[in-house]
């Protein structure tokens, strides 16, 4: 047993069993979401007592520098969310399908979705969208993979969406939103990430819903909350949502350590007798010895 508090109805050490997500649902009691892409932001996030990490396609963004998501290949995710789930140990680890693998069939999905959790070691997968994203869902859950629903601003159809922006503004296009949230829940979705809504919309969803809600700019009032390591850590200098708050400044602090490792190694400061190895006195003796009687 852990010394951990006991946050969890059964607490047990290892892994956070999925069930839990409905049991913190029900008791009013906040998930924890955040995305990571390598062992040690998954180190991190898991000692840090968050209960899930989304292995998210937002890394075509934030750490591969792309313009969107849509580029990013399923080779990419699988690669990544080895490293997370080397890092983490104990929240669920979500891996995003990305643009392209899991549109053209049920099939096709099942595949992409086998591939992240028997090569990648993923807990649970992601996909966008309601519509035939229903469909890919069922048949995903029904191969026994746990599956996140995520609509409203959905990255990957940002294009069809009219770009990066809030989602479900009207009132024909919120009711449109919490019936493909509903959807998704029948369709077998363990949860429902909200992202760009109005508060109202978002609040309405999530007391539609028996599964839990996941927002990210969707107000204080769905069941968790998800925001983008990179943007939640400074550490990204694109821009920045609006729903976005920073926890930390890490571009900042990285900029400056860099600079004073330039100026130390401009001015000599660095290294210092502490950061070098030595040789034992007579082995010196000996070398410089043989080094002084070589030819130049
Ligand atoms: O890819 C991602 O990081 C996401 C979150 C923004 C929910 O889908």
């Amino acid at each position: 047993m852990s010394d951990k508090p006991p946050r969890y109805a059964s607490w047990t050490a290892g892994k956070l069993p999925l069930p839990e997500l409905l049991e913190l649902k029900r008791r009013g009691e906040k998930i924890v979401m955040v995305t990571a892409y390598d062992a040690p932001s998954g180190r991190l996030a898991d000692e840090a007592g968050v209960d899930l990490i989304l292995v998210g396609d937002s890394s075509g963004m934030v750490v591969h520098g792309r313009e969107s998501t849509v580029a990013v290949t399923l080779d990419e995710i699988v690669f990544m969310t080895q490293w997370v789930t080397r890092g983490a140990k104990r929240p669920l680890v979500i891996a995003d399908m990305p643009f392209g693998s899991y549109e053209t069939s049920n099939e096709q999905a099942i595949g992409n979705a086998v591939r992240l959790v028997k090569e990648g070691g993923a807990d649970a997968v992601k996909l966008e969208r309601g519509g035939t994203s229903v469909e890919r869902a069922k048949a995903v859950v029904d191969s026994g993979i746990p599956v996140m629903g995520h609509v409203g601003l959905t990255p990957q159809t940002a294009t069809v969406l009219g770009g990066f922006k809030a989602q479900g503004r009207t009132a024909e296009q919120a009711q449109a939103l919490i019936d493909d949230a509903l959807a998704l829940q029948s369709a077998g979705c363990f949860a429902i990430v909200l992202e760009a809504v109005p508060a109202a919309v978002a609040a309405a969803a999530t007391r539609a819903l028996d599964v839990p809600t996941i927002g990210i700019g969707a107000g204080g009032d769905t069941d968790g909350q998800v925001l983008v390591w990179h943007d939640m850590l400074g550490y990204y200098e694109g821009h920045a949502p609006r729903f976005v708050k920073r926890y930390a400044e890490l571009g900042k602090t990285i900029v400056e350590a860099l600079g004073r490792y330039a100026e130390d190694v401009r001015s000599g400061a660095f290294p210092e007798e502490q950061h070098t190895y030595a040789m034992p006195e007579g082995e010196r003796e000996s070398f410089e010895l043989k080094a002084s009687s070589q030819p130049r």
